[in-house]
């Protein structure tokens, strides 16, 4: 039997290629950037499985033009970059990468939160531009976490990872989950489950952690913005377009919140105007999962998705329903 051909869409570590490379064809795109759409187009069209990440739009378009494609690995937890449906219509599988990040990830919310709320990167950019003139009792002073209540938008496996670590820090924990019925995740030590306007009204630190879906776009948007205390943040490590940019920098020049710490945008790699001037943002690069480990274990993961289907097996990790609320 010829080895099933597969598509890499963007650089993986070697060792997964060699991985794959026992079980398929391997046709890998490895540049630094997104492959051109119409060679992407190109690239598919004979292909049996795609190893995609999260910039490659898998549309329509893409599985009209791959006709034999029986499985797409996105090598992310969160998916919005793929239609499922129009997928699911075709018969291809679509698998994702949870759990393996789940730690890497709550890391770096956490590493956001005690970056925003002690000033971290606001003062390393104040001394890099000589603005330091030394110690003082009052100097650049920030929010402690002890005694402060987290907020956590979506008590899914990473803000679960979130709320344990924030409880290690000695903050209490409320969560909303604003797309699933009410009372499915109540029995989970994991705090105390309010709605949203209250979790918004009663945190310190607001969290999200929910996926981005048509229920969640903007779900943080100017109402929800004006509900926050003017002492509170709000930290994003799930998906730009869940905050309403317009709305956060606007939230954040007339004082209504704190502060914010970002790592995912409503168009990466773009940044809202507003918010790049701000000393109260802490403006991270999409790095919530990238660790050399954990990276690593989401690229094999996908492979590890891609063999199986193709040898006939179930997937390792499939995307058996559409996300609504939580991840
Ligand atoms: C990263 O953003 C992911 O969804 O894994």
């Amino acid at each position: 039997m010829p080895l099933p051909p597969v598509l890499v869409s963007r650089h993986v570590p070697s060792s997964v290629l060699e991985l794959l490379r026992q079980h398929c064809v391997v046709d890998a795109h490895d540049g630094p950037s997104e492959l051109p759409r119409d060679e992407l187009l190109r690239r598919v069209a004979d292909k049996s499985g795609l190893v995609s990440v999260l910039t490659t739009r898998v549309d329509r378009e893409l599985l009209e033009a791959a006709p034999g494609l029986r499985v797409v690995a996105n090598i992310a937890v969160g998916y919005d970059n793929v239609d499922l449906p129009a997928a699911r219509a075709r018969g291809v599988v679509v698998t994702n990468t949870p759990d393996v990040l789940t730690d890497s990830v709550a890391d770096f919310t956490m590493g956001l939160i005690l970056a925003v709320t002690r000033r971290i990167v606001e003062g390393d950019r104040l001394l890099r531009r000589g603005g330091w003139g030394g110690w003082a009792l009052d100097f650049m002073l920030g929010a402690e976490l002890r005694g402060k209540r987290l907020g956590v938008i979506g008590m899914g496996r990473i803000g679960s990872a979130v709320a344990a670590r924030a409880r290690g820090f000695g903050m209490s924990v409320v969560y909303a989950d604003p797309a699933t019925a009410r009372g499915a995740r109540e029995a989970a030590d994991n705090g105390v489950r309010v709605s949203l306007d209250e979790l918004l009204n009663t945190s310190d630190v607001v969290t999200i952690h929910v996926p981005l879906t048509p229920a969640t776009r903007h779900l943080v948007d100017r109402r929800a913005l004006a509900r926050m205390r003017r002492t509170a943040y709000l930290v994003n490590t799930a998906r730009g377009p869940v905050v309403d940019e317009e709305a956060l920098a606007w939230a954040l020049r007339e004082r209504l919140i704190a502060g914010a710490a970002l790592d995912v945008y409503e168009r990466e790699p773009e940044v809202h105007a507003g918010l790049v001037g701000l000393e109260n943002v802490v403006l991270a690069p999409h790095l919530g999962s990238a660790t050399r480990e954990t990276r690593t274990a989401m690229a094999e993961l996908a492979a590890r998705n891609v063999i199986e289907v193709l040898a006939g097996r179930p997937a390792i990790t499939p995307i058996v329903r559409e996300a609504r609320g939580v991840r």
